[in-house]
């Protein structure tokens, strides 16, 4: 199968989130059982790193929408990756999405209607390329919209839309159809509440749509977790168009060979991990202390719970635990994490700003990862903690309920409030002292399956099923 793989971020250039992780992830895993290209901006990011960068085809202005190049470099790997080129829409720094001062490009609806045209232009086989996919993979709202472009283009080319979290929904103004290319009449199926809404478009026009977890594909077809799409999402489920795929994890995330570590670990070899426990103290400015070692690694939105961990603080501190937490986002949540380490400066530590390296030398050395997320599509932190010995202590939502058995390879608690998180952080305090429980606890955490093998499998089956329904 000839696939192209649309990606706003991926994590060998740039990465926002998990969807970097497994748009560097998935491509790799299909690889060998199918021919799978990825389509990214090029972002500065992304052109400085491809220095083998050709231009193989172009995508012509339409509307508002500019004229772009499409390049093609190749990873170290050898995986294809197709840059739309267009300096105009993506060469100015920043994040993905977002400005240094953390405000969305103003320009967003060109820049990813952009992209998802360009998609759109390649699987009609009209942007020169010399190669056309037979199914489109559409990540997320900001290259949804390929699935409307390709049927009001009249390909017949098929689209799964993979879901990795409905909360992101790329509204615009309705003013701005036209600058889009898109007419009255087609701006109507994808028109929410007024706006336009490019996730719908990839909900309603696309033959498939997956989401990250079995749990979270439920959830998002309930008034609660729908976000307004849940009528239309359960439709999809009723015919057979909704399911859920897990995420993996790729083979990076090993703590006897990662790169990013100075000591490596593992089970029969817990020394390692106990020296990166102290490094991580130190790198946070944390005394070394024997307590259990509480960790967030997260981006600070109101998903992830923030003030949920910030709650458990004390609770930590009294009982002799510490809290490092690496985060990066909204003004407003650094501001109270911060605040947080200076009332306790013995027991909170705290890393504003974005730092793989840091992330992972985290989940090597702390005891437990707090992951207390309102909703959880997928999340792969707790994977990664899992992998490293670290326990994940989440409440039980999406991905988190699929992903960690309680007691086992983790903790988890009902609900997304401060008191079942406190009893929850209680629990693990309780585990911390029982050295028997704990290293069977970490040594099935460690050893849980989570590579992107099986879920691989499962996208090739969901592609095939995409393509018979088009048929
Ligand atoms: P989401 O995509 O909702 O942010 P995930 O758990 O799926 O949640 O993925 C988050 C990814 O981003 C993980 O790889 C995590 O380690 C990483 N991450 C989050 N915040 C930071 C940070 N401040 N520094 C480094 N890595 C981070
Ligand atoms: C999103 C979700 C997260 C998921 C990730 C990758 O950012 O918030 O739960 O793991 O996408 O699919």
């Amino acid at each position: 199968r000839r696939v192209l793989f649309v990606t706003s971020e991926m994590a060998d250039y740039i990465k926002a989130g998990g969807l970097g992780d497994v748009a560097a992830s998935l491509p790799r895993a299909l690889r060998g059982r199918s021919d799978v290209r990825v389509l990214i901006p090029g972002y500065d990011d992304v052109i400085a790193r491809a220095p083998d960068l050709r231009l193989v085809g172009r995508v012509p202005a339409r509307a508002g929408i500019p004229a772009c190049d499409i390049g093609e470099a190749t990873l170290a790997d050898g995986l294809p990756v197709l840059v739309l080129v267009c300096p105009e829409l993506y060469q100015r720094g920043g994040s993905p999405y977002v400005d240094g001062a953390g405000q969305d490009w103003s320009d967003n609806a060109v820049r990813f209607a952009a992209l998802s045209r360009a998609a759109a232009v390649i699987a009609c086989g009209s942007a020169g390329l010399g190669w056309q996919p037979e199914l489109l993979h559409l990540n997320d709202w900001p290259c949804a919209l390929a699935a409307a472009y390709l049927r009001w283009y009249g390909s017949d080319v098929p689209a799964l839309l993979t879901i990795h979290n409905l909360a992101y929904q790329g509204l615009f103004p309705v003013e701005l159809a036209e600058a889009l290319g898109v007419s009255p009449e087609q701006a109507e199926s994808i028109l929410f509440h007024g706006r336009l809404s490019f996730l719908q478009a990839g909900i309603v026009h696309a033959d498939q749509v997956n989401t990250v977890s079995v749990s979270y594909a439920r959830q998002i077809t309930g008034p609660e977790q729908g976000c307004g799409l849940d009528v239309l999402l359960s439709g999809h489920a009723a015919s057979g168009r909704l399911s859920g795929i897990v995420n993996g994890i790729d083979n990076s995330w090993d703590p006897r060979t990662d790169l990013h570590l100075t000591e490596h670990f593992d089970l029969h070899r817990w020394e390692g991990r106990v020296a990166n426990k102290r490094r991580v103290q130190r790198a946070l400015g944390l005394p070394h202390g024997d307590g259990p070692l509480f960790a967030v690694v997260s981006r600070l939105v109101h998903q992830k719970g923030l003030d949920l961990s910030c709650a458990v603080a004390h609770q930590i501190a009294a009982a002799g635990g510490q809290l490092a937490i690496i985060g990066d986002g909204d003004p407003r949540i650094a501001a109270e994490v911060a605040t947080l380490s200076r009332r306790f400066p013995s027991s909170v530590g705290v890393f504003a700003g974005f730092d793989e390296a840091l992330a992972r030398k985290m989940f090597a050395g702390a005891d437990f990862l707090l992951m207390p997320s309102r909703f959880e599509p997928c999340g792969l932190s707790q994977m990664y903690a899992q992998r490293f010995g670290c326990l994940p202590i989440a409440h039980a939502t999406g991905g988190l309920i699929d992903t960690i058995e309680d007691g086992v390879t983790g903790l988890l608690f009902d609900s997304a409030d401060a008191d079942s998180l406190r009893r929850c952080v209680q629990r693990a305090f309780r585990t911390y002292r029982l050295p028997s429980l704990l290293s069977a606890m970490r040594r099935a955490a460690m050893l849980r399956p989570s590579s992107w093998e099986q879920a691989g499998s499962h996208y090739l089956n969901l592609y095939d099923r995409a393509m018979e329904q088009r048929a």
